[in-house]
């Protein structure tokens, strides 16, 4: 399963990065008002910093919702970098602009899925990505992993290649049942990739090798 880091953060995609385990990065708009990045020039800059640091997938969100406006910006966006994915949402005018952009070879990820149907519409668009919403579903009590599960059997059904990327993942636990369902991708803030980190039993070890060999090794000095 690949791992991509949800944030336009650059300390946190550089940390990710070092770390060895970052295959791409995810962003949105508020991801982006976050860290105070607004207008065309500055957006594409930043935008450019990131793949530059990433040098894989980097999907960078239009923020236009009518079909003309959104092909311009999705060129715009994809003139950025050759690893730059167009992030669109589930619209008829984003459906449309994603059946263009495939015809094109420009990449997409389909946003703010959370139904089915609406992954399978935007995988016969032709998008390379489609992201199930993971921990908003969870928060009005439906399974968002269960949405997951069914988006992963309906494209093994068919050999349907779009990538399903799990996104809004909130816990370790999402990485771990996303990755026992069969997810391509997963994508979570750096936070909580880095409590799959965490085990007591590593500190506690850890600690008991380091006082045993304090204590070896004062005892050869005596
Ligand atoms: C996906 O690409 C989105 O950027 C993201 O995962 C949304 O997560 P949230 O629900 O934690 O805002």
């Amino acid at each position: 399963m690949k791992f991509f880091i949800d944030t336009a953060n650059l300390d946190d995609i550089r940390e990710a990065q070092e770390m060895g385990i970052l295959d791409g990065v995810t962003t949105n708009p508020s991801l982006m008002a976050k860290e105070g990045i607004s207008g065309k020039d500055r957006v594409m800059q930043h935008y450019k910093q990131i793949c530059d640091i990433v040098g894989n997938d980097v999907s960078a969100e239009v923020i236009s919702v009518k079909y003309d406006e959104m092909i311009r910006e999705g060129e715009e966006l994809a003139e950025i970098d050759d690893n730059i994915v167009v992030k669109i949402p589930m619209t008829a005018d984003g459906v449309k602009a994603i059946k263009y952009f495939s015809e094109k070879g420009i990449r997409t990820n389909c946003t703010l899925i959370f139904s089915a149907g609406q992954a399978l519409v935007a995988a016969k668009a032709g998008a390379s990505f489609v992201s199930p919403f993971v921990g908003r579903l969870d928060d009005i009590s439906t399974d968002g992993m269960e949405l997951v599960e069914q988006i992963v059997t309906i494209f093994t059904n068919y050999g349907i290649e779009t990538e399903v990327l799990a996104a809004s993942v909130r816990h370790p636990m999402h990485i771990i049942q996303c990755a026992e369902i069969g997810a391509d991708v997963m994508t979570a803030p750096l936070s909580v990739i880095k409590m799959l980190l965490h085990h007591p039993l590593t500190d506690s070890g850890l600690a008991k090798f380091l006082a045993d060999h304090e204590k070896a090794s004062l005892a050869v000095k005596k």
